[in-house]
């Protein structure tokens, strides 16, 4: 069938989005979106759980109606998601009148059958969890959850046989064994079936709770939270009778994390069962994010909101970060720190320096102009476009297995092997002999083609970016329009086309001390430097730069080395006493070098020059003949670090 249906949890609106809310409609929508790569027609949905004791309590704290409140905190979720560069097809709400609708014919529907029966029931109630708790599944006679202490409550309520149905979900699960992914969640919920299932009460007294769907035949209660926002995911398609839901249905896939794994796994099924709904295809549960102190709170002022990273450290970075550093189904740590270091090292560095190299060595021999493959493809060449179709292979197989890591890493592998191509073939080289030139265009043009594959691979995880790489590749499409089978293939950029180098894709992010940080705007200008530069030159990340250790040195003593011209012998004071043997006796004299502070390399290895041992190197600027000693603007304590 081609077609495919996504869901996110639709989110209680007593909190603010965090990045917990972003991972899963993230990922939901990059799920989506490579779906839609591969030529299926989608629906993705996605909304606010709006009902219940909890909701309620939150207005009250508010001094506000219940809808009011909803309205201000879902209409938060749904402006949150363009943002986050979400394109959802439809945010639900469980206030919305159609849903309301859909869940008073289920339960009627339910009813009828004689599924749902009235009971009275005592028992310890969890208000946080919204449901009553069995003794054996409090933690020191607390709720596992909140911690806190249930309380007793005695109701007389409407139950829905769920226990029923434990053993036609039990051989569901055994007969299909992707049903829930990864496995782990689906061995837990295994487990979980090996005790008795109970009955599930799905309503709450009115008189108590009036802030739910009333029950299509008692109207002194209202809809238990957890049988009205489940079936949302059906309500959104319109069920019973809207096409939407006789298209979508037969490939639902719900995405969610473990918190949600028993309603997901347990309730819904049998709820779907005793409606006569079929089963939804795939249950995709993931884990956690934390901070450092644990798990993210409110009460502990550990919220990451996701609206305050996107705008800071660039949308499509926040994106790649979500995507690269969790591993489906693993718990995983965020900090800023580790943000700000896959940025440098993976955009900035990795994507961004294959990006502008290669654009730039387009601009500089080929004025732009895509060039023509204009040689036999040599050994390096091939295994370049190996490569590239390698990362293509693993995305293709790992996208729909929910393995989002792990494409990225071998999108990830083929960037770092052009940049290694790049340093290996050295184009700038083959353009300085005019019989390379073919050779020199065969180069460029693999290098572009890796590019134009590495746009279309990841614009699910960074739409924005695939768009600014397609626009400066001469590729005329938005992402939304690529088609793996059509545009990931190697060789088909247009010749003819011009590409433009423009401005650095990823900045880096420079950080001063923990906390600071800077906007993520394209610089101005090309640095200065880059004039003088070649363009495909490769560049050096920062963290190497700082292994290099740099000292303010004074210098002791000096004298020419004997049998040599350029010579001399210095002893210079970086805190500790040095040899240095340097190249500056042809144009300094020992007696203007001593008492002179210098800048000193002093974490080279040590040399041996005319058998004199050298434990470092001072810098100088060569001007014409002369050469100019690099120097401290005033006077510092010898053996300064230089930073
Ligand atoms: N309203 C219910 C869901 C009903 S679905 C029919 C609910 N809402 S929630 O607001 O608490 O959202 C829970 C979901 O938010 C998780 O399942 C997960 O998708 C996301 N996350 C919330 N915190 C999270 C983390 N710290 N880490 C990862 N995702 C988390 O439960």
């Amino acid at each position: 069938m081609n077609r495919f249906y996504i869901t996110t949890p639709i989110y209680y609106v007593n909190a603010e989005p965090h990045i917990g809310h972003a991972y899963t409609t993230i990922v939901a929508d990059v799920m989506n979106r490579f779906q839609k790569m591969t030529g299926r027609t989608t629906f993705f949905l996605t909304g606010t759980d709006e009902h219940g004791d909890k909701i309620a309590q939150a207005a009250r704290a508010s001094g506000i109606a219940p809808k009011e409140y909803a309205d201000r905190i879902s209409g938060l979720f749904r402006k949150t998601w363009p943002k986050l560069g979400v394109e959802n097809d439809k945010f639900i709400r469980t206030t919305d009148p159609e849903h309301v609708k859909t869940v008073q014919y289920v339960l009627q529907k339910v009813y009828d059958a004689g599924e749902i029966y009235f009971s009275t029931y005592k028992g310890l109630y969890c208000v946080g969890c919204e449901r009553f708790y069995m003794e054996r599944e409090l933690v020191d006679g607390k709720c596992p959850d909140h911690d806190t202490v249930p309380v007793e409550r005695e109701e007389s309520n409407y139950f829905f046989k769920m226990s029923k149905y434990q053993d036609w979900l039990i051989e569901h699960l055994k007969s299909h064994p992707d049903c829930i992914r990864p496995e782990r969640y689906r061995n837990e919920v295994l487990s979980f079936l090996r005790e008795p299932l109970e009955d599930l009460c799905i309503s709450r007294p009115a008189e108590r709770l009036d802030w739910g769907i009333p029950l299509p035949f008692d109207r002194k209660y209202v809809t238990y939270v957890w049988f009205d926002a489940l079936l949302n995911y059906v309500s959104a398609l319109g069920y019973p009778d809207g096409e939407l839901f006789g298209e979508f249905w037969p490939v639902a896939q719900h995405l969610v994390a473990k918190d949600i794994l028993k309603p997901h796994g347990i309730y819904w099924p049998t709820m779907l069962k005793a409606a006569g709904i079929p089963m939804y295809q795939h249950l995709n549960v993931h884990g956690y994010w934390k901070t450092e102190e644990g798990k993210m709170s409110k009460s502990h002022g550990t919220v990451v909101r996701p609206l305050d990273l996107a705008p800071v450290y660039g949308l499509d970075a926040f994106r790649y970060f979500l995507l690269r550093e969790m591993v489906f189904g693993l718990d995983a740590n965020f900090s800023r720190e580790a943000l700000v270091a896959r940025i440098n090292a993976d955009l900035a560095n990795d994507l961004g320096n294959l990006f502008s190299r290669t654009l730039a060595m387009t601009e500089r021999y080929f004025e732009g102009n895509i060039p023509p493959f204009s040689s036999e493809a040599d050994e390096r060449d091939r295994d370049m476009q190996g490569k590239a179709e390698n990362a293509l292979r693993i995305f293709r197989e790992e996208m729909p297995a929910l393995g989002f890591h792990k494409a990225l890493a071998a999108i990830w592998e083929c960037i770092g092997a052009a940049n290694k191509y790049i340093d290996s073939v050295a184009p700038w080289n083959l353009a300085k002999d005019e019989g390379l030139l073919p050779r020199l265009k065969t180069v460029m043009r693999t290098l572009l083609e890796v590019n134009a594959i590495v746009a279309v691979l990841i614009s699910p995880f960074m739409p924005e970016t695939s768009s600014r790489m397609l626009e400066r590749l001469g590729i005329e499409k938005n992402p939304s329009e690529l088609r793996l089978d059509r545009d990931a293939v190697w060789g088909t950029l247009a010749e003819g086309k011009k590409v433009v180098k423009g401005e650095s894709l990823f900045p880096r992010v420079e950080t001063e001390g923990k906390k600071a940080e800077k906007p993520a705007q394209a610089p101005k200008k090309a640095e200065t430097a880059k004039k003088v530069e070649e363009p495909g030159a490769p560049r050096i990340d920062i963290d190497l730069f700082r292994q290099v250790d740099l000292r303010v040195g004074l210098v002791l003593s000096a004298e020419k080395v004997p049998q040599s011209e350029k010579l001399m012998k210095l002893v210079v004071d970086i805190g500790e006493k040095r040899q240095i043997v340097a190249g500056i006796a042809k144009t300094h004299s020992p007696a203007e070098l001593v008492g002179k502070q210098v800048v000193l390399v002093a974490n080279l290895k040590p040399a041996k020059l005319m058998g004199i041992e050298s434990h470092g190197m001072i810098l100088a600027v060569r001007d014409g003949n002369d050469l100019k000693l690099i120097v401290p603007e005033a006077k510092v304590a010898p053996g300064g670090r230089i930073s």
